[in-house]
């Protein structure tokens, strides 16, 4: 809070050097609850450098302090609480989001830097999973939020494309494979021939060292091999990208672990180099004792690399071409063992680079507490489960709201953004039990709540005659507007700390709060009495319009002005 600065400069001006400006801006607090002000400041760490009482102190200081941003500066035992001027404040913040509209909350100190976010890359040939969708949702608002501080952003589908599977699938396609039914649903399809696979590769063991043998077409850039490959790949890049429309989420490169592999060679010739590569019964390994990691695999005995050799490939690529600030692997927790190898490798080689690596982890989806799982032919359709979203999105708007135009937009971009939302209102790193009807609620901590607050205003500002500039707003001194105002003021660092902490669900639980406030408002204040403070209140409605819909976007969720 800009405000904090403020109330240590006050303190400081009467201090004369005891406590550094800094010092005091890391002690002062914001308090619990509204009777001890805006912001505290406690006076035990001076007391005991003064060696005197701290509630004398306390007093003191109340009585000295003066700021003309601030009502009253009282003392509450040991606390000097300070009383921000609500009129002053209220106009300030009011004009400072009316003013910046939705720049609000942006900024630049990102300004120069590239940061590359690899997210959602699901794999060729399998269904999109729900840790799929977990990272396709977290990742597309971390590249929003990291540009919203100004930063470059790379998105990067690191598509699942290559390894040993496709040989599988070549033999399993060749053997009972049917081209029609493929092209009505692939990944459907395609999984039913990998599962199948598995099931006969257990009674006629020839069939795993057929796939080897394809797997070894397939790399040393066999015709027919290429071909398959390619036509899997295309079919299920159509699925997924309807998944993507729906979701509204873009990437600016496609490079998945096929792309890597002319580099390959190059890659472990460089470890070798550095000394790493040590070779164990043909195979090629870094040794990772020290780190108190298994080692790395970069090349088997027969030849073939690795998901981590693709990765590692992968990680100097991209620091060639983007020279990367920061580059984040938003990926499932049961990968952290795989990132941390990574690192370690790239650690143990020297690449400086390697510390701006961070995976970014995140828990499971679960249903009735389980893992919610889409291997072994048991797929949960995620097309199927946004598609139900939708409908069921669209029955509560029937409910709610049965004149509203553009039903059908409207219970898409509700539809899914419960679905997102629900998502990031936890930390990331917690399961995330997935149940429809929770999601959906337009009350308590769902997408629809906010985005409903959100239309709730919007329909406001319709009624009001009010015109959107900020000369009239003379500023509020209600107690109802002031935990809104408050709020509103609190977003810029809401942004850092989402940020910083990659952390979206920060801005989640934020519009949680503001959307509460404001309701608060709503049921308790005329909004549209004609009196002097009629603009004022009508730029606090504004305000929060701007709020909700941009830290809305910046989960990936739109806002409808109705419904
Ligand atoms: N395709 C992998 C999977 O589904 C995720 C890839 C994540 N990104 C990476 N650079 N390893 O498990």
């Amino acid at each position: 809070m800009k405000y904090v600065n403020d109330f240590s400069v006050a303190i400081a001006e009467q201090l004369e050097g005891v406590l550094s400006e800094e010092d005091i801006k890391s002690i002062i607090e914001v308090p619990k609850f509204d009777q001890q002000g805006d912001l505290a400041f406690p006076c035990f760490v001076l007391a005991k450098k003064l060696k005197r009482s701290p509630v004398e102190i306390a007093q003191q200081l109340a009585d000295q302090v003066h700021y003309p941003g601030f009502e009253k500066v009282v003392a509450d035992g040991p606390y000097v609480n300070g009383f921000l001027n609500k009129q002053m404040v209220s106009r300030d913040v009011l004009t400072t989001v009316m003013t910046q509209d939705e720049e609000y909350g942006s900024y630049d100190f990102g300004k120069d830097h590239n940061i590359v976010i690899d997210f959602s890359s699901p794999n060729i040939a399998k269904p999109f999973s729900m840790g799929h969708l977990r990272s396709t949702v977290i990742g597309n608002s971390l590249a929003k939020i990291a540009d919203k501080c100004g930063y470059s952003v790379v998105k990067v589908n690191h598509l699942g494309d290559w390894g040993t599977q496709f040989g599988k699938l070549i033999v399993a396609y060749k053997l009972w494979g049917d081209d029609d039914k493929i092209q009505a649903d692939p990944i459907k399809e395609l999984l039913e021939l990998y599962v199948k696979f598995h099931e006969e590769a257990e009674k006629y063991h020839e069939l795993e060292s057929k796939a080897r043998e394809w797997f070894s077409k397939l790399e040393a850039g066999d015709k027919e091999a290429l071909n398959l490959w390619e036509w899997f790949k295309g079919e299920s890049l159509k699925e997924f990208s309807k998944i993507y429309q729906l979701l509204n989420v873009e990437f600016d490169s496609y490079q998945g672990e096929a792309f890597y592999n002319d580099l390959m060679d190059e890659t472990i010739e460089k470890l070798h180099q550095n000394g790493l590569v040590t070779t164990s019964e043909g195979a090629e390994v870094v040794n990772l004792d020290e780190y108190q990691l298994p080692p790395c695999l970069l090349r088997k005995s027969d030849g073939a690399t690795l998901y981590a050799t693709r990765d590692l490939t992968a990680a100097m690529y991209r620091y060639k071409t983007y020279q990367f600030e920061k580059s984040i692997y938003v990926v499932g927790h049961e990968q952290s063992l795989h990132f941390n190898q990574l690192k370690s490798v790239l650690e143990k080689g020297e690449y400086s680079w390697a510390e701006k690596l961070t995976h970014v982890p995140f828990g499971f989806i679960l249903k009735d507490g389980k893992k919610m799982s889409t291997r072994k032919g048991k797929v949960v359709l995620l097309e199927q489960v946004i598609e139900d979203a939708i409908r069921m999105a669209k029955e509560n708007i029937e409910d709610k709201n049965s004149n509203l135009q553009d039903k059908d937009e409207v219970a898409k971009m509700v539809g899914i953004g419960a679905i997102i939302f629900h998502d990031l209102k936890n930390e990331r790193t917690s399961n995330v039990e997935f149940s429809l009807d929770d999601m959906l609620r337009f009350e308590g901590s769902t997408g629809p709540y906010v985005q409903y607050t959100h239309a709730r205003a919007k329909s406001i500002l319709r009624k009001s005659e009010v015109k959107s500039d900020t000369s009239g707003i003379e500023g509020l001194t209600d107690d109802y507007s002031w935990p809104v105002i408050k709020s509103i003021e609190k977003f810029p660092q809401i942004i850092v700390k989402a940020f910083e902490y990659y952390e979206p669900s920060q801005i989640a639980k934020y519009l949680i709060d503001l959307s509460r406030d404001f309701n608060k408002y709503y049921a308790n204040v005329k909004i549209l009495n004609d009196d002097e403070q009629l603009e004022s209140r009508i730029a606090l409605v504004r305000s929060v319009t701007i709020v909700l819909k941009e830290g809305l976007r910046l989960l990936g969720i739109k806002a409808p002005d109705n419904m």
